[in-house]
Parts: C-alpha cells; structure tokens; sequence
C-alpha cells in the first residue's frame, strides 16, 4: 500500500492497515490478496509446508522415462516417471548455476543435461556427470572432495491417488486419504476412480488476481447462481438443482456438487427477478454441449473440488480436468489447465469431451465470466482505500444442501489463518 492510501485508511479507521484480522470471521480484510510478505509466509507456511500440492496427472506421463514440468507453489519442477515405473518430482533448478533447465513442457528422456555447462542428472534427480570434472591435463576442474551425491536436485515427496499425483516438502506428510478427508475423498474417488485415463490437452492462462481468489470462487455458490448464464441458463448449477456443499473437518477442501435437472430447468418467476444471467429464451446453436452420458458412481452430474492449497478438480456432464494454480506473487497467477478423458473413449466421445471443454479458457461460456469478474476483485482490493470483505452469507451450521451461502469461503480462511498463524 502507498503512504497516500494508508493514510486514507487510517483516517477512515481500517485497522486493516496494522494486519490485524477481524474478530469476526464473516470479515476478509484486503491485504492478504495483495501484500508481497503474506505471499512469502505463503510460500513458507502453505507451499513448502505441510500440504499436499497437486502436480499433474499419471496420464501425463504414462511411460517409463516419460517427464513434464509442473510447479509446486510458484516454483517450478519436473515430474518423471523412471525406469521402473516409479514418480519424482524435483525442482526445476540446475545445482550448479542455477538454470531452468527443463525447457520442454513433456516428452521422454533417460536423463537431463543442463544446457548450460552440461551437468546431467538422471530421471531421480540424481547429479551423474559433471564435464571436465578433473579439468585438462590435471589442472582445474571441480575440487577433489566434491561428491556429485550432496548436489542432486531438490526433491519433493510424491503420492497419487486415482492417477492424481500430488509433491509435498513435509517429512512426515499423512496420506493423500487422510488429507483429503471422507467428504471429499468419496468425490474425489468418484471421479480419480481407478479407470486408465487419457491426456487430451493442455491449456495455460494468466489471471491478474491473487490465486486464493479462484479457490474461493470455486466455494462460492452464490455466485454460480448469478454471474453465469451457460451455468444458470440451461441448468447445469441454478438455485433450482439439487446441491450439496460440503468441506473436509478443517475447512481447506471443498466441493460443489449438483444434479441437473432434465431439460431447461424450473427456476420460479420470484428466483427470475433476483438472477440478471438467467437467460430464459437463450438457445444454443449446438446443444451437443449440454449432452450427458453418464459415467462415474455419484449422483452428481456436476462437481467441481477444491483442494487446498492450488488443485480444482471437475467432472461436470463429460468434462474431465484439473486446474493447478501457479501464484506468481500476491497479484498474478497462472492456471495450468489439463483435459482428460479415459483411455478406451472411442473418437466421438473424444470430440464431446472437447466440444464441452469450450466452456473454459479466455473466451469459455465460463471462463468468460470468472476471469473477468477475479480481475475486477483484484482490481477493487489492490486500487482502493482497504477495508474488509464480507462473507457473511449463510450459517456454519447450516444443512449442506444450502447453495446461498459462503461457508466454504468463511472454513477456508478460518484453516487459513490458523496455518499462516494470523
Ligand atoms: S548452470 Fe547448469 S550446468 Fe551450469
Ligand atoms: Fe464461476
């Protein structure tokens, strides 16, 4: 914040400004989406802490000496499946002089040389050759005592789930299971549920807005009702649908879950006049989009999972894909974006995965509208004088059926302060 605007907000009483969190957990002050030492405690409490951070998906590299670059937190990996079979994940970051050295998104190698000054490390990170080691005729080189062991990449720990493979920096992490929770992992399994999946493609956007704002958007039901006429319009999450909210114990993971209804959905005139994107004449000029074969064990037609702290998770009708979300600093982040299907889809169910695919990215049915409305957030909370969101909506203790809410938001950010120790 600049001297001008702090003054301002001190005038007008925000006590934001001393990074004091409200008393009242219905209140969100603005500097945690937008101040660069929150973002570093991030990095230390969150990131590198004690959480499981999503990285992509088996299917990405299916092969013994596949790779693809990934992130955990902002800092950028790769992640390799070895000659055996088994998953790594390192850090993106030559030993010695510090280049990214993986340059390519995915592809298969047996080993890494960095372009550099051609050190080499095989598919576990290990450092195995050093050029000019012993220098020329005896003179030069690296000293007698160093050992290429204590200077392989920096590796994270690995587990999957469902084809999901998740890196952690704790030592003593519990298991995916466990972190995940049974509300969530019973979802989680519905969709990751043990069948062979398919890499479809990959798309990468850059959102100028704090990361936390997406994983709260995607808690946010109230919203969905509202902001989004494909959503609302042709029934795939309108305050009509059967719905459920729930959240792991700590309030860190969430879903949103809803079972469309058959045909143009019945919202009453009443819930018309509150919801400006209800569309109630709009017509698709290919309604193949909105087709629905169903295919995972759950009653839910829609469901997307947040889990903490930057994997969204969906399966809604027959798309399949994940969102891991890469912060870059307090104002920006990236979404990396992976579209699956199974592996035995014949073509034509390929194609309508694709095809419904088109309600994300820059210029989805969705994506359109969320990307916008996070760079108006972002916008408001970094550009105005401070002062605390709201998110009082709906009760703790509610049913979880209750769709006009912000519970989810309110349990994430009660997890939140308690890891950032705010
Ligand atoms: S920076 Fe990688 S080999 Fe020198
Ligand atoms: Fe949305």
């Amino acid at each position: 914040m600049d001297g001008e605007n702090r003054l301002l907000a001190k005038a007008y009483g925000h006590t934001s400004v001393d990074r004091e969190w409200p008393a009242d957990e219905t209140r969100i002050p603005d500097w945690i989406y937008t101040d660069q030492d929150v973002y570093e405690r991030e990095i230390e409490k969150i990131f590198l802490g004690r959480h499981w951070n999503y990285v992509g998906l088996e299917c990405e590299v299916p092969e013994p000496g596949n790779y693809m670059r990934s992130y955990v937190g902002p800092y950028p990996v790769v992640v390799t499946r070895d000659m055996d079979g088994g998953l790594h994940v390192f850090e993106n970051r030559c030993a010695h002089r510090g280049v990214e050295f993986c340059r390519e998104y995915r592809g298969s190698a047996d080993s890494f040389i960095c372009p550099y000054h051609n050190w080499t490390y095989d598919l576990k990170g290990d450092l195995t050759a050093i050029p000019f080691r012993r220098g020329i005729k005896g003179k030069g080189g690296a000293p007698k005592d160093f050992d290429m062991a204590e200077f392989g990449l920096r590796r994270f720990h690995v587990a999957t789930r469902g084809g999901v493979i998740f890196a952690t920096a704790c030592n003593d992490m519990e298991s995916i299971e466990d972190y995940l929770g049974p509300e969530i992992c019973a979802e989680f399994d519905a969709t990751f549920d043990g069948t062979e999946f398919r890499l479809l493609g990959v798309h990468r956007n850059i959102l100028p807005s704090n990361w936390k704002l997406y994983q709260e958007n995607l808690k946010d039901p109230y919203h969905a009702t509202l902001l989004h006429t494909y959503l609302t319009t042709f029934g795939l999450f309108v305050s009509s649908n059967e719905s459920n909210i729930p959240t792991d114990k700590f309030g860190r993971h969430g879903g949103l879950l809803s079972r469309r209804s058959d045909g143009r959905p019945d919202v009453s005139e009443e819930d018309q006049a509150s919801m400006q994107a209800f569309k109630k004449t709009m017509e698709l000029n290919d309604p193949r989009v909105l087709a629905f074969f169903p295919e995972a064990d759950s009653k839910w037609s829609g469901s997307v999972l947040t889990i903490f702290p930057t994997l969204t998770a969906l399966r809604q009708t027959n798309i399949l894909n994940t969102r891991l979300l890469v912060p870059r600093g307090p104002n920006k982040f990236m979404m990396l974006w992976t579209v699956f299907g199974r592996a035995d889809d014949d073509e034509e169910m390929t194609r309508h995965r694709l095809r419904q695919n088109n309600i994300f990215g820059p210029a989805g049915f969705l994506g359109i509208e969320d990307n916008e409305a996070l760079k108006f957030l972002q916008d408001g909370v970094r550009k105005a004088m401070p002062r605390e969101g709201l998110a009082v909506l709906g009760e703790d203790n509610e049913p979880t059926e209750t769709i006009i809410t912000e519970r989810a938001i309110r349990g994430m950010y009660r997890y939140y302060r308690d890891v950032m120790e705010f």
